[in-house]
């Protein structure tokens, strides 16, 4: 396929989010849909405002459950195979923000099956990121009492009974279909959309009638839920409901996105100032000028710019500082240094609190017994 593509696993080139909207088959989020949210939330959140949560599947039959009284539940997941970055934490505070505004409960999947399954590490490595993982996603501050974590091989006898039901439906032609597998890939790798597409109803198993349920998630991830709409309804359950985000840009530039896997490509939780400093110094890629006397006369592009999309996707939540700041860069008043440092600032301000919290994090979520929260 020409201009991009995307998998779970990968996402190369310069992504048309409409042109993925009509080839996913997933609806846009409109003015309407946007409107009811607010009549429940009372504000909506910047990335709503912004489109950045872009797209949905039955977002509206969320919608409608809900004011009936019927609750859903929020349930989305982290691949842990290394440090976390910007974009995941993003996708993760709005779904915090979901959890408090319509106070309902989340399960969160720690996929340490996929990642040893698709990466080339140890298992012992990838046990090692996905304790590292959750004390970020826990200092992340969600509702300790409404939030449940689930990692694949630990909570097994939750997941398995459901993937084995799953697994059945679908058949190995499907999945090269769905996914571009091929002979050669591990049997693993063939059988674990079914892992992930289990949470989407063990509260409905745990509790015997079926929940709807909601996932957030980076739009990469839809097609293991194009499968299980397809198989959850043979299965006596709801299909699961989805809301689809934009992908992070990547440091270097409009093409791919953030991503764990490429050091030059993402700001890592792990990082200090410094490092914050230098990456965003030394690959941010800049909608500028080539020289300051043609930026002042010409202004600047802040729709490539990626520090101004960083402010966007989360780091100025203020509407109207937003404008300003693009405003002064479209016109050439602010120049594409001093646009760098109000990220910088920003974004090590956010990860200064970030590693407090993560420090003050009750190490016991790490004990097996201590994860299921019934
Ligand atoms: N596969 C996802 C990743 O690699 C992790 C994940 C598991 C997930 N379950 C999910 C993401 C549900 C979104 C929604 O990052």
């Amino acid at each position: 396929m020409a201009g991009f593509e995307i998998t779970p696993w990968d996402v190369t080139g310069k992504v048309d989010y409409d042109k993925l909207v009509s080839e996913f088959g997933i609806s846009k989020l409109n003015d309407k849909i946007l409107d009811r949210v607010k009549k429940i939330t009372g504000e909506l959140h910047p990335m709503l405002r912004r489109g950045i949560f872009f797209a949905h599947r039955d977002f509206e039959w969320i919608l409608n459950e809900y004011e009936k009284g019927n609750k859903f539940f929020l349930y989305t997941g982290c691949g842990p195979s290394g440090p976390l970055h910007l974009g995941h934490v993003g996708t993760w505070l709005f779904t915090k923000w979901l959890q408090d505004k319509f106070d309902v409960a989340l399960y969160f999947q720690f996929t340490d099956d996929e990642k040893f399954w698709f990466k080339d590490k140890s298992f012992e490595e990838i046990q090692r990121w996905t304790e590292d993982n959750m004390l970020d996603v826990a200092a992340l501050g969600f509702d300790p009492e409404k939030t449940h974590f689930l990692v694949d091989t630990r909570h097994a006898n939750l997941l398995y009974p459901i993937a084995v039901k799953f697994a059945k439906k679908i058949t190995f032609s499907t999945v090269k279909a769905s996914f571009g597998m091929t002979n050669e890939d591990n049997i693993g790798k063939i059988f674990y959309t079914s892992m992930q597409a289990a949470p989407a109803v063990i509260p409905s198993v745990l509790k015997g009638e079926d929940v709807p349920c909601l996932i957030p998630l980076g739009v990469d991830q839809d097609p293991h839920f194009r499968v299980a709409r397809d198989v959850y309804p043979k299965l006596g359950y709801y299909k699961p409901a989805i809301l689809h985000s934009m992908f992070w840009p990547a440091l270097k530039g409009p093409e791919g996105k953030m991503s764990s896997s490429d050091e030059s490509s993402a700001i890592f939780l792990s990082d200090d100032e410094k490092t914050v400093e230098k990456k965003i110094k030394k690959y941010a890629f800049s909608g500028g000028k080539d020289t300051i006397e043609e930026h002042r006369r010409l202004g600047g592009n802040p729709d490539i710019d990626v520090c101004f999309q960083y402010l966007k996707f989360m780091f100025e939540e203020d509407d109207e500082e937003l404008a300003k700041i693009e405003e002064e860069y479209r016109s050439g008043k602010m120049l594409t240094s001093e646009l760098k440092d109000i990220a910088i600032g920003k974004i090590n301000a956010f990860l200064k609190e970030h590693r407090k919290k993560r420090a003050k994090i009750n190490k016991k979520i790490l004990e097996r017994d201590w994860l299921w929260q019934e």
